[in-house]
């Protein structure tokens, strides 16, 4: 079974977008297979995983609409064994095109539900805002993954968040849990970085993970590569990170041990027995699509 992580918060910049990029590519360089949506219409997540957003045919938009199936829109990205769901400028305007559509908070759940066993995680981008498109992936997802960057206003916003995810838990989503909150972007020259971690970790009650992500201007520059962190500077403090955040996220889905990429070429890290033993039989009915 996958775990489907969505990772979403309606403050700006906080880097959910970065985590999501690095976090897919740790996990896939973990053996991992892993799919990535990017719902958010900048695009980012895209771009950031080597995808040239002008050669896409088929977007996520595209598949919203019903104009193509998911394997049509499935790429792959510049690390082995991790897919994207590309996105498009058109998601935009998704709010208005969707209006009148008869559970227009499914839509993207539908679409992933044939595939999503394919995949060991499905991480999911989500744009700044509550919108339908991030009720979208709270519907899909099983998990919301917060990014809470490391400054003075850092809780702003949070209740509001939380209010949102327990009404999609009550209304749409029974499943639906907070998988944790990952700060970014901590300066440790400042003391309000740490005073914000201290500040964030006695006053909220969720999951924190001990991975904190430091500011790091080689995170801000993979992008522009169409690198993540760990093929653009896998030595950086950044890819240090994101690979610990990956780590501690395989840990908790009951993998006994994170291994560090070049130990394994090719296995996953060993997981308990019974599990191993389910996804053998679940492989077998994997099936191969085009863009594979
Ligand atoms: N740890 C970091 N160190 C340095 N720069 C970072 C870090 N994390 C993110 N950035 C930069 O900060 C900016 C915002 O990050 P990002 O795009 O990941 O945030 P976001 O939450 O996805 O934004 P949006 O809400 O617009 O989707 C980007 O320019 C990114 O490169
Ligand atoms: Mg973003």
């Amino acid at each position: 079974m996958s775990n489907i992580i969505a990772v979403a918060n309606q403050k700006g910049g906080v880097g959910k977008t970065t985590t999501t990029i690095n976090l897919s590519a740790c996990l896939a360089e973990k053996g991992m297979k892993v799919l990535t949506i990017d719902v958010d219409p900048q695009g980012n997540t895209t771009s950031g995983l080597g995808i040239d957003r002008s050669k896409v045919e088929n977007s996520i938009y595209q598949l919203l609409i019903d104009e193509c199936s998911i394997e049509q829109c499935m790429y792959k990205s510049i690390v082995e064994n991790l897919f994207v769901l590309p996105s498009d400028v058109n998601l935009a305007g998704a709010e208005i095109e969707l209006i009148g559509i008869e559970n227009k908070e499914y839509i993207l759940k539908d679409k992933v539900e044939p595939i999503k066993d394919l995949f060991d995680y499905i991480i999911i981008d989500c744009p700044p805002s509550l919108n339908i498109l991030t009720v979208n992936a709270m519907t899909t997802a099983n998990s919301i993954l917060v990014p809470i960057q490391c400054e003075y206003y850092a809780l702003e916003g949070l209740s509001q968040l939380i209010h949102t995810i327990n009404l999609v838990k009550e209304r749409l989503n029974e499943k639906l849990e907070i998988e944790g909150v990952v700060f970014t972007m901590f300066d440790a020259r400042t003391n309000l970085s740490l005073q914000v971690v201290e500040n964030v970790r006695s006053n909220l009650n969720q999951n924190i993970y001990n991975a904190i992500v430091p500011r790091n201007v080689r995170l801000a520059e993979a992008p522009s590569h169409g690198l993540p962190i760990s093929m653009y500077d896998p030595k950086s403090a950044g890819a240090d990170a994101y690979r610990d955040l990956a780590d501690e996220i395989l840990r908790q889905d009951g993998y006994e041990q994170a291994i560090e990429p070049a130990d394994v070429p090719v296995d996953k890290p060993k997981k308990a027995k019974k599990q191993a033993k389910e996804k053998k039989t679940d492989s077998k009915k994997k099936k191969k699509f085009p863009h594979f």
